[in-house]
Formats: structure tokens, sequence, C-alpha cells
């Protein structure tokens, strides 16, 4: 047979986390004790009372149909709900609010409902990929806007050449950042909300760790600027804050055109999200939220741990105030993230994520995260020592 696939699909690598899986399943087959520093999936379970709510919900006879597209009408209360608690931001729960199996899966559709071919993206750099295949499947341009660590991690917004500024549609920024653990101030949300009106770009917040915080710190929704709405939408999610990331279920919420164009795409491209997890995530939202403080102080130790070892090695690294991430400069005397990683990995079991899977301004570095036990951590952290005392 052969039938030809979409042109499209042939730009389109497999995850980068889909093929180390296999690289790892490949020494563990050898006998090698692997201890993975690499993947952003919380190793800690929901609270019980979210997992009782999910179990009840899953037991009513009412609750196996299809869900109500774009959410049900009390997790989108929920949801504005939260807002106003947490932000002090107001929704409207009928328009300007959408729940999603997920928030990948908006950060991806929204490329399908607001960009042509030929369109340009401002794409951070390095970033979540998926804004960068988004873009490619729908055959847009993208500029890459660099992160450095001079500039906090942060776009330079002065940086952007007019000429792309005027043709931009759409920018992405995502704060507290994957892969760099940086944070963004309300007044930089601010200049880049004026920047986008300037140029009448849409803004995509992308915020899945706004409340993986530590040292006492509050990320601001992007939201609470006044008028942010105007042109922004912003992508939350129950993944990594209340550790749901298997149940897939998060939310678009801010432009109500943007929020009614992801709802009309999503009524014919996927039929709503599993009930009980629905009532499950409404539970999570309205419940008390203090159980997300103390887990934030078990990543924050974690945190601790790697930073101390990183920086005795020599490793270059701003503590992160937020996210799941470590991002460190590797020492000097590599040049290559990728071959820095696959080293360690196939010479102690450790792995980690080469920073250039992110983007090529991530070279240089390697992105570390806080989801694995201390005890893990620890004897991770003795085999990293131990293989860089050797090598330098
Ligand atoms: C920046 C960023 N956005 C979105 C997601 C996807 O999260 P969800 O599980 O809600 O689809 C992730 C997951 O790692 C992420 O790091």
């Amino acid at each position: 047979m052969n039938i030809r696939p979409a042109n499209r699909i042939s730009q389109i690598k497999p995850y980068f986390f889909a093929d180390l899986a296999k690289k790892i399943a490949r020494l563990k087959k050898k006998g090698m004790d692997i201890i993975r520093l690499d993947i952003g999936s919380p190793d800690l379970p929901p609270k019980d009372f979210i997992i009782e709510s999910l179990v009840e919900a899953s037991r009513r006879p009412d609750m196996h149909g299809y869900g109500q597209p774009g959410g049900s009408a009390s997790l989108k209360k929920a949801i504005a709900d939260f807002y106003m608690k947490r932000f002090g931001v107001e929704l409207d729960t009928e328009e300007e609010v959408l729940a999603l199996i997920g928030s990948k899966e908006g950060v991806f559709n929204l490329n399908n409902v607001y960009i042509n071919q030929g369109d340009l993206v401002l794409l951070p750099d390095p970033c979540y990929p998926v804004y960068g295949v988004g873009a490619l499947i729908v055959q847009a341009e993208t500029y890459s806007m660099p992160l450095l660590s001079k500039n906090g991690f942060l776009p330079d917004l002065d940086d952007i050449p007019e000429k792309v500024a005027k043709k931009a549609k759409l920018i992405w920024l995502n704060y507290p950042n994957n892969p760099t653990g940086a944070i963004a101030s309300l007044s930089y949300f601010e200049d880049v909300i004026n920047f986008a009106r300037k140029h009448e770009i849409l803004i995509a917040h992308d915020a899945p760790y706004l409340d993986v915080c530590f040292d006492g710190y509050q990320a601001p929704s992007i939201l609470q600027v006044p008028g942010a709405k105007e042109a922004t939408v912003e992508f939350n999610s129950l993944s990594k804050v209340y550790n749901m990331a298997g149940w897939r279920v998060g939310m678009a919420v801010g432009n109500r055109e943007v929020i009614r164009l992801l709802q009309t795409y999503k009524s014919q491209s996927d039929s709503s999200i599993f009930k009980p997890i629905m009532q499950a995530a409404e539970t999570a939202l309205n419940g008390d939220q203090s159980w997300v403080y103390e887990r934030n102080l078990v990543y924050q130790r974690r945190r601790d741990l790697i930073v101390d070892t990183l920086q005795m090695l020599g490793f270059y690294l701003e503590p992160p105030k937020a996210s799941l991430y470590v991002w460190a400069k590797i020492p000097e005397i590599w040049d290559d993230s990728i071959s820095f990683c696959e080293t360690l990995l196939e010479e102690t079991g450790v792995s980690v994520t080469p920073g250039v899977v992110y983007g090529k301004s991530g070279e240089g570095y390697v992105r570390i995260s806080l989801v694995t036990p201390v005890d893990r951590l620890s004897e991770a952290m003795e085999r990293l020592s131990v293989w860089i005392k050797k090598k330098v």
C-alpha cells in the first residue's frame, strides 16, 4: 500500500519523552536502576477528599454518559469562583470559562481556531514544545523570542523588530515557566498587554504552574491586569497544582471570542470530560487549599537539595520560586546538553532533560524536575556528584 500521509505530519517529530521512555526501557532491561528527573508529572496523589469525590460520582448511574460540551455548568462556576478567590479576577461563567481535557488540548487547538497558514506566531525560546508544534501543524510562521538569564528569562519586547510585531497574530507566554522556572511580575504582564494592544496581537498565557510556588511567593494571573481580557486567554490546569496530571482536566479563561471559538471547535472534535472527573475537579477547586501549600513545601525541600548539590558542583542557576523545575547551566567543559544528558543517563542511570529540547536558546542548560521523593533524589544527586567530579 502506498497511501501518502499529509505533508504537514512529516515535519512533526515524536515527542522527546516518548523516545526517551524507549531508551530508558532498554537500559532497565539490562538491569540498570534508573532515576527519572526528566518528567514533569507529579509523583504524589491528589488529597483524599478529591479522590473520594471521584469515587462517589463514579458510583452514580447518571454519571457515565457524555459530559456537557466545554464542561458542566457547576465546574465552570467552580473555575470562576476560584479565579475570584485566588486572583480577584471576575469571569463570566458562561462566556469566559471553558473546561479542557487538560490544558495541552487547548494550547494545541488554539492554533486551529486562530491561526491561518503563513500567520506569524511569537514563541519563547526555550518553551513548552507544544506551542511550536501547534503552530507547525497549521503551517504558521514562527519567530523566536530568546529567554535569556540576563532578562530573567522573560522575552525582551523591545528586541522584537517592528516589522515582526506588525505581522504577529499570537504571542505565547508561560509563567511560572517551563523549563526555566522563571516568574513574571504583573508589571511585566502589563507591558506585554500594551505591546499586544499596539500591534493587535492575541496573548496566550499558559499557566499550569500558577499555584506551584515556593518561599511564600504567589504567582499572578495575567488576567489581574485591568483590561487584560480584551486581548488575552489564559490556560490553567489541575494537573500540577492538584497532582491530577493523568486525570486530564484544565481550563481556558479570558477573552470571550477565543472561548466561544474554542468551544465551537471542541464541540466538533471531542465529547467533553468524564463527568466524575469534572465533579472531582470542582471539589478540588472549591475545597480546602491548605494541602497545596503543604505539598509545595515538599517540592521546596527537593528544590533545595538539587540547588545545593548543583551549586556545589559548579552549575550556574537561579533557585526557582515556582514551577516543577530547576534550570541549570552545565559546566563549561560540556557545550552540548544532549550528549551531557545521554552520557549521564548511560553511565549513572540518572535522567535529566537536555535544555535544547525546548529550543536553541536552551542549549547549554539542563532541566531537572522536582517530582521524585527525597530518598531517590539524594541517591541521584550522589551519583551525579561522583560522576561530575570524575569528569572535571
Ligand atoms: C507549560 C506547560 N503547559 C501545559 C502543560 C500541559 O498540562 P496539562 O496536563 O494540563 O495538559 C504542561 C505540562 O507539562 C506544561 O509544562
